[in-house]
């Protein structure tokens, strides 16, 4: 690697956050960049909600590339682009923005790419997987949002189960009318909800369930969460977006019963490529020193 590698030609981005300091992104970014020998940097950018504007034509004005936007500025992100991308604009959420040469903003949302790419790296068939049977989502905030969005581009049926029943009921109406505004002469999207304390029962029906919730996070909920799994059929892919631990308990559970599990982390990595490629000109791998090099980062915290 070259020792001096940022110079006055270097491409600029960053993520901007409130707060950002538990970003992992400058860190993913900037080992790509140097294992790339590439004259760039990636840096966080703290911003207050009442500046994410000025921020970012701040951000344009001195010639960075684009930038990720995390919480809370991921609605702002979507009103300040010029142009969203289809998945962005159904599941109304942006967390990538790429300034173009002519002064425009285009924002996506790569979330969902990030974790079916993630699914596909752990070696399953996500096509398959879709006529196998629904996807449940457990959960109903952002991350759900954006999975969901990207399930039901892969043609799954997606079932949503959230403690707040309200909030799920709310986000399948949402996601319904935003994918027949989207497409009005496509397939309706298949979207549903199952009560919270009944996702266990319907088990044996669905092909994939992935935890959106912080439940078994480090520093969440319920660390010590047991999900029920014994009525999951033994084709159930269990798919968990919480990253710390490595091992949640619900992934902890599906392994005990032999089921096809994929974490959490893969998805963040996955994710970063398409800003990557898009801001630094260059396709990236999530390979086994990439994850190394995340996994060591993340267990100094
Ligand atoms: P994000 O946008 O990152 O997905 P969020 O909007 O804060 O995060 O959502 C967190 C999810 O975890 C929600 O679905 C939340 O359920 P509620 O809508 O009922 O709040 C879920 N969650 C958090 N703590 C939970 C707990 N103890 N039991 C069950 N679900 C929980």
């Amino acid at each position: 690697m070259s020792e001096f590698r940022i110079t006055g030609k270097a491409k600029l981005a960053g993520v901007i956050g409130h707060p950002v300091t538990h970003s992992l992104s400058p860190v993913l970014h900037n080992y790509w960049l140097a294992r790339k020998e590439i004259d760039g940097a990636y840096v966080p950018l703290s911003v207050a909600p009442d500046a994410f504007v000025t921020a970012v034509k701040g951000l344009q004005a001195s010639g960075f590339r684009g930038a990720n936007v995390t919480i809370p500025h991921k609605e702002a992100a979507f009103a300040i682009a010029d142009e969203v991308d289809p998945m962005a604009r159904i599941a109304g959420s942006v967390n990538t923005l790429v300034f173009r040469e002519d002064g425009s903003i285009h924002g996506s949302s790569t979330d969902g790419f990030g974790y079916i790419a993630n699914l596909e790296a752990d070696g399953i068939d996500v096509a398959a997987l879709a006529n196998r049977g629904p996807a449940l989502l457990l959960g109903a905030g952002g991350a759900a949002r954006s999975i969901a969005t990207s399930l039901l581009e892969k043609g799954f049926q997606v079932i949503f189960s959230n403690r707040t029943a309200e909030r799920a009921d709310g986000l399948a109406k949402e996601l319904d009318a935003a994918w027949r505004r989207y497409f009005p002469k496509g397939d309706a999207p298949r979207l549903s909800t199952v009560a919270w304390d009944k996702w266990e029962e319907q088990l044996g029906e669905m092909a994939l369930v992935v935890n959106t919730t912080s439940l078994g996070m480090q520093g969440g909920p319920a660390l010590d969460w047991t999900p029920d799994l014994s009525r999951a059929s033994s084709h159930l892919v269990v798919s968990d977006i919480v990253y710390v631990p490595q091992e949640t308990p619900f992934l902890k559970a599906a392994k005990e019963r032999g089921l096809t599990t994929s974490g959490g982390l893969g998805m963040l990595l996955h994710q970063a490529r398409l800003g990557f490629k898009a801001w630094f000109g260059a396709d990236t791998e999530v390979d086994d020193a990439t994850v190394a090099y995340i996994r060591a980062a993340l267990s100094k915290r």
